[in-house]
């Protein structure tokens, strides 16, 4: 049965790249306009490649993407559906194979879209967007590559743990891709350019790791997938590195400076870009339970290391896969997770907790442990305002968290620092690309934590309104030019958004059956 599947995905692979030849660069295809325009208003682009230009297919994908046209009413709507749901299976399959010393080692390398490289955070996300598909035995193309994504990221975590983007496999045969900016970065620990892209330690990237896991094993309950290749060396690592992390703060007890685990410093002219002190970044108090982490899901550097929404993702996925490695009989690590898991939770309940004026008690983004706080939100997952999405709070919604949803207020106003508002579309940014640029990812995330119609279907009317024509979601929106925006190319961005639209169809059926005129 693996066997069978595995020979029809080379048989694919192989004349897939004999067409690639002629199929146009999706950087520029998504740059430009292609008839057939959808009849809205907004006159919406087709921007799905043409079928033999598609770097994987899914008929199970494709039907669903069929039977949603009776489901949503407004055609703009429908075709942003169309264009963006597809996007990582028409656009970022760069390659699917196996390891060289395991031919049941399943690999993949998913881009993310306009950089030829694979972020763990990214590929996470861009592989849930189609988690719906996983329980479908009759739909094998996605548990290929979701195994192909976790093999791959094991043996990414487990060769460079403190790095956020990697190169292609060996394997691939696809030449490394060469990152200027990279090229001065002065990093402790040192890394090969030949197998990572860029080497930003966040806490989040191992995270969705272990988020991805447990997503796939929850769907599918294949645990000998976790016991054949790389997963529990590459968990233990993990370990590893959330251990030393949590345990190595700025000082030691007597007032010496440690030897930092990690180090970094970017000869750059953006703050963000680069970390304090000579890459040791702000001073972390020791003793908190949290773990620190250099940079953001957004790749800027923290303010304060102990960065809230990582460690309660991190928390949470750890003991979500703490589950697994029982089942694989390593009663002693799945233990440490667990235990681990508890502690983070209970620190963040106890120390990233503060009160607002008018919010009153509220979780902060980022702490230092000495009592200094950042309060703000940025766009990218995971984020306070996404933490009922990568299931910190129990319920959905966050509903019955009330400090989540006193957050939530917050962020969704002007006392975020990050949250734009204006004309053209009103959501948290972040400053990778800076005030005035709000990023539709965080809309999608406020419909997908949201019960109120209105609250959905005013992001929705934003979000259809705003890609400038072209039916894909951009990167940033400039609040007040909607033709000034970020990124053609951005695959993650366009999964999450079809991910709410079938999420949407199943809970709220009504509101796509709304004008968005
Ligand atoms: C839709 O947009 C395309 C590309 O810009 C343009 O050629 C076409 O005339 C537009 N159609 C309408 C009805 O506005
Ligand atoms: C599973 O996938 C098959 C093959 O693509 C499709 O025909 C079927 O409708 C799917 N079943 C469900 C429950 O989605
Ligand atoms: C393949 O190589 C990896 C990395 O060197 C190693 O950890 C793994 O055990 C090897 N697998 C087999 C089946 O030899
Ligand atoms: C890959 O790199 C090799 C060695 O530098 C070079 O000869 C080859 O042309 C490159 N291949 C591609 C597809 O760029
Ligand atoms: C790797 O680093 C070397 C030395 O700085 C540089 O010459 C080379 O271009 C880099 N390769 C890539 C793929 O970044
Ligand atoms: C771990 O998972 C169990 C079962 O879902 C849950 O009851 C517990 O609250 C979770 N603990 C943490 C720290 O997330
Ligand atoms: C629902 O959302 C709208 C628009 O954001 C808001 O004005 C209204 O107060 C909300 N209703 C409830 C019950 O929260
Ligand atoms: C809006 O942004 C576009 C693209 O950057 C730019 O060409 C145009 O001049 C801007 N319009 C205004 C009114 O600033």
């Amino acid at each position: 049965m693996k066997l069978l599947t595995l020979t029809a995905a080379s048989a694919a692979l192989a004349t897939a790249q004999a067409q690639q030849v002629s199929c146009p660069d999706y950087l520029d295809y998504a740059k430009e306009y292609h008839a057939p325009f959808s009849t809205g208003r907004y006159n919406l682009s087709y921007q799905r490649p043409d079928p033999a230009c598609r770097t994987a297919a899914s008929p199970a994908l494709d039907g669903v993407i069929a039977d949603m046209q009776s489901k949503v009413a407004d055609p703009d709507l429908y075709r942003l559906f169309v264009n963006s749901f597809p996007n990582t299976l028409d656009t970022a399959i760069r390659w699917q194979g196996v390891a060289a010393n395991n031919s049941a080692e399943e690999l993949a390398f998913i881009i993310t879209g306009d950089i030829n490289a694979m972020w763990l955070r990214d590929s996470s996300n861009q592989m849930l967007s189609y988690l719906s598909f996983l329980k479908n035995a009759s739909t094998p193309v996605f548990a290929s590559l979701y195994r192909g994504v976790l093999n791959l990221q094991a043996r990414y975590i487990q060769t460079s743990p403190l790095c956020n983007s990697f190169q292609p496999p060996v394997e691939s045969g696809i030449n490394a891709s060469l990152n200027q900016y990279a090229l001065t970065d002065e990093v402790y620990p040192p890394y090969s350019n030949l197998s990572v892209f860029e080497c930003k330690y966040e806490l989040d990237s191992i995270a969705s790791f272990l988020e991805l896991s447990s997503a796939y094993y929850t769907a599918t309950s294949d645990i000998d997938f976790f016991r054949n290749f790389q997963w529990v060396s590459a968990v233990q690592t993990v370990l590893n590195v959330a251990t030393v992390m949590r345990d190595t703060p700025t000082y030691t007890p007597k007032g010496m400076v440690n030897q930092s685990p990690y180090t970094f410093q970017r000869d750059t002219t953006s703050a963000s870009e680069t970390l304090l002190n000579m890459g040791i970044g702000s001073p972390v108090k020791g003793g908190t339970g949290l773990v620190r982490s250099a940079f953001r899901p957004s790749d800027d550097s923290t303010i304060y290391q102990l960065f809230i929404p990582a460690n309660m993702q991190f928390a949470t996925h750890l003991n979500g896969t703490s589950t697994i490695m029982s089942q694989l009989g390593h009663a002693d690590l799945a233990s440490q997770m667990k235990t681990m898991a508890t502690s983070i939770r209970a620190a963040i309940e106890k120390r990233a907790v503060v009160t607002d004026e008018t919010y009153g008690k509220i979780y902060a983004f980022e702490i230092d442990g000495c009592g200094s706080s950042n309060i703000m939100d940025d766009a990218n997952i995971p984020s306070l305002l996404a933490a009922p999405v990568y299931g910190y709070t129990s319920d959905m919604y966050g509903s019955s968290n009330q400090i989540y949803q006193n957050t939530r207020a917050k962020i969704l106003s002007d006392e975020n620092p990050y949250f734009m508002e204006g004309p053209v579309i009103n959501a948290v940014g972040g400053p990778h690309q800076g005030p005035g640029m709000a990023w539709p990812m965080a809309n999608i995330v406020r419909i997908l934590t949201s019960e109120n119609q209105t609250e959905i279907s005013t992001a929705l009317r934003e979000i259809v309104s705003s890609t400038d024509g072209y039916g894909l979601i951009h990167e940033s929106i400039n609040t007040f030019n909607v033709s000034d925006w970020t990124r053609e190319w951005f695959s993650w961005a366009n999964g999450l958004f079809g991910q709410a639209i079938l999420d949407l169809e199943g809970r709220m059926p009504e509101v796509l059956m709304e004008s968005y005129q």
